[in-house]
């Protein structure tokens, strides 16, 4: 069994009094939850956010980790700096980083290999763009992303995948439940068939794109769909306490 996953991506949204707000707001709406309740906040916010979270069933989670140890890198984060302060999951190549921040399979995968070398979980996020989509090339695109992204993990079940097709990021224009049960069943397929088939099952693979309240509970219904990686909907505790609260 996969436990399901409902994790908020508030990208580069909240000061630290603002998200620390969130968290308490959230706490008692989300504390009967039976998934894994996260919030991946910015680095500004984390250590008002670790705060807020103790004692809850909330964890805490970044938005990227630098793939060294330490060094010249402005800008960056190390996994220990993320650690220090209870950080337990971390998104690596969102769409949005491999957009306009150069991020590419190649880093994604140094990354990802760091977090877990770290014990940090990876939300490692894959998705085609809607011209792919258009031109037939999502599957081969996803297969490569995966393969890529995830090459030299030796404990799959250690990560989460989030599927994210570009077009439905912060569109309103969601996959169909049916759409992303298939292409998660055909991103299943390349673990198996590339990595090994008892992780492709283990493996808990969420969706992304404008995933919220009104549309969880059909999302989570489907076969494949283990969880959620929520943007918008992230930013207002009762928004996504609906999501968290799918079943309910
Ligand atoms: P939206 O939920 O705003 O579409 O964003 C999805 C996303 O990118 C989460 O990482």
């Amino acid at each position: 069994m996969r436990k399901p996953i409902i994790a908020g991506n508030w990208k580069m949204n909240k000061t630290p009094a603002e998200g620390a707000a969130l968290v308490n707001e959230l706490k008692p709406l989300v504390q009967d939850a039976e998934c894994d309740v996260v919030v991946c906040v910015p680095a500004t916010d984390i250590y008002a956010v670790s705060e807020a979270v103790k004692g809850s069933n909330i964890h805490l989670g970044a938005q990227n980790v630098h793939f060294a140890e330490s060094g010249a890198y402005t800008g960056e984060i190390s996994a220990d700096m993320l650690l220090a302060l209870g950080v337990e999951y971390v998104i690596i190549g969102h769409s949005e980083r491999r957009q306009y921040f150069g991020e590419t399979d190649e880093t994604v995968n140094k990354r990802t290999l760091t977090a877990l070398n770290k014990g940090l979980i990876p939300i490692v996020c894959i998705g085609e763009t809607l011209e792919e989509r258009e031109t037939g090339k999502t599957e081969e695109v996803l297969r490569r992303q995966t393969v890529e992204g995830l090459k030299g993990v030796e404990d799959l079940t250690k990560l989460v995948i989030a599927y994210e097709p570009v077009w439905a990021i912060g569109t309103g224009r969601t996959a169909t439940s049916e759409q992303a049960n298939e292409t998660i069943g055909f991103i299943r397929k390349v673990i198996a068939e590339t990595f090994c088939p008892k992780c492709a099952a283990a493996v808990r693979i969420q969706y992304g794109g404008s995933m919220k309240g009104s549309n969880a509970k059909e999302l989570m219904a489907q076969e494949e769909i283990d969880g959620g990686l929520i943007g918008g909907a992230s930013l207002k505790a009762p928004d996504f306490a609906q999501v968290v609260n799918y079943n309910k």
